[in-house]
């Protein structure tokens, strides 16, 4: 108990001890409780995020292209196939995300995409990982990450929903971790009078929450070598893609990262480039216009490959970075909380940070990294807004077009 009194002096968060002070003896406990597991070194970045280190040095990156890919394709699909039939690969599905810009109340899986019939996002990615199942004639681990936000009600929707004809003992649930959220200040907020506001810790915490939820071994029962990891929005995408698996495994790499040719030179995605001769992905906003611009000698884009969050990881190196700490990145949110008086608050602008970890970000902790280029007609259509720009409208006539009736 001393220890978290002596935490909340270090990191100035005593106004806690406000709030301790009206609470009964067990809601006491279970506050002292979630602070004892608070990961403190957080508030340190935070307090010091105004001090973070700059980029490296940017430099063009090469990924292995369409035609280069046609060429190989039949070598590279059989040796995929043969890691699936082989145990050595695990469907790793990042849905803790709270889906805020699509505003659908639940999780974004169980959104209907359909408009004569049902159609869910969740059910979209069973069919397209079923492709890969039976093109290797067996089916793979499938791990699906959800947060405390939205855990009981995925969970409860695909056991109704008997999995869309997936093996349900092939799946497994794990959370992430939440992030406290604190004011401007750095303080720590509230979200009710005995628990903190946290926000799940953005898809970069992935393998951690893997860890701790005690995953490695079950993806070690199954001989899991690789994880392909995806996000829950695309739902053209390719989940355990053979071929994408054997190339990442025949260059001998590491990992491997799907992207598309930009749509333009500013299309708001990240690119894949080197960062200091190392893997690394650039978001568009740090990718200026000079760099965007650029171009080669044969008149292409240097800047040209966007990443579609569909990767590829061998497990081995991920232990390996498991503990270094990963860039965290803020974003000024709306946070409702409650004052030591038990006032509730929603405010209308903006009044704190809520903090996140990036899946792109660990691409720059490998050693390298396969670019593997992908027709985005074929496999890119998220879901994230209601309308324009990757939106349902756009997924829906995407899906249209490669054939899936809606
Ligand atoms: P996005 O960055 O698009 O976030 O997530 P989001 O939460 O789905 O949507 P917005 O930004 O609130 O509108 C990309 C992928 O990463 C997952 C999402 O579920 C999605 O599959 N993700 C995101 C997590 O698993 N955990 C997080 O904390 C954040």
């Amino acid at each position: 108990m001393d220890s978290v009194f002596t935490m909340l002096k270090k990191y100035d968060q005593e106004h806690l001890i406000a709030f301790m002070n009206k609470l009964p003896e067990n809601m006491k406990e279970t506050l002292i409780r979630e602070l004892d597991g608070l990961d403190w070194g957080l508030l340190d970045i935070i307090r010091n995020k105004d001090s973070k280190e700059g980029r490296g040095e940017i430099s063009p990156i090469s990924v292995l292209t369409i035609p280069q890919i046609k060429e190989k394709e039949e070598a590279y699909t059989e040796t995929g196939i043969k890691a699936i039939q082989e145990g050595k690969v695990a469907a790793m599905l990042l849905a803790g995300g709270m889906g805020t810009r699509l505003g659908c109340k639940g999780p974004k899986g169980v959104f209907d995409i359909g408009v004569t019939h049902e159609l869910y996002i969740f059910e979209q990615l069973f069919r397209n990982a079923m492709d890969s199942a039976e093109a290797a004639g067996k089916e793979f681990p499938f791990f699906i990450m959800t947060s405390d936000k939205n855990h009981e009600e995925t969970v409860q929707f695909l056991k109704d929903h008997n999995f869309f004809g997936y093996p349900a003992e092939l799946v497994h649930f794990f959370k992430q971790d939440m992030a406290p959220c604190v004011d401007f200040d750095g303080h720590l907020l509230m979200e009710s009078a005995g628990k903190l506001a946290t926000s799940p810790n953005g898809n970069g915490g992935w393998y951690s929450s893997f860890v701790k939820a005690g995953m490695l071994p079950v993806a070690e029962q199954y001989g899991v070598e690789w994880l392909n990891c995806f996000a829950v929005d695309n739902v053209l995408q390719r989940i355990c893609d053979p071929c994408f698996i054997g190339a990442v495994l025949a260059e001998g790499k590491v990992s491997g990262a799907k992207v598309v040719s930009k749509a333009d030179p500013h299309e708001r995605v990240g690119v894949l480039c080197l960062e200091d001769g190392k893997p690394s992905i650039v978001e568009y906003y740090e990718l200026g216009e000079d760099m965007a611009m650029a171009k080669n000698e044969a008149g292409e884009y240097l800047y040209n490959y966007g990443v579609i969050l569909n990767y590829l990881f061998r497990i081995d190196k991920l232990n390996e970075i498991i503990d270094k700490r990963m860039p965290l990145h803020e974003a000024e949110k709306k946070i409702p909380y409650v004052d030591p008086d038990g006032t509730a608050h929603s405010p209308e602008t903006p009044n704190g940070y809520k903090f996140e970890t990036l899946i792109l970000d660990m691409v720059h902790m490998m050693d390298d990294c396969l670019g593997y280029e992908v027709d985005r007609n074929r496999e890119f259509a998220p879901v994230k807004n209601k309308t324009g720009v990757d939106s349902v409208e756009s997924a829906r006539a995407l899906l249209k077009l490669n054939g899936v009736e809606l």
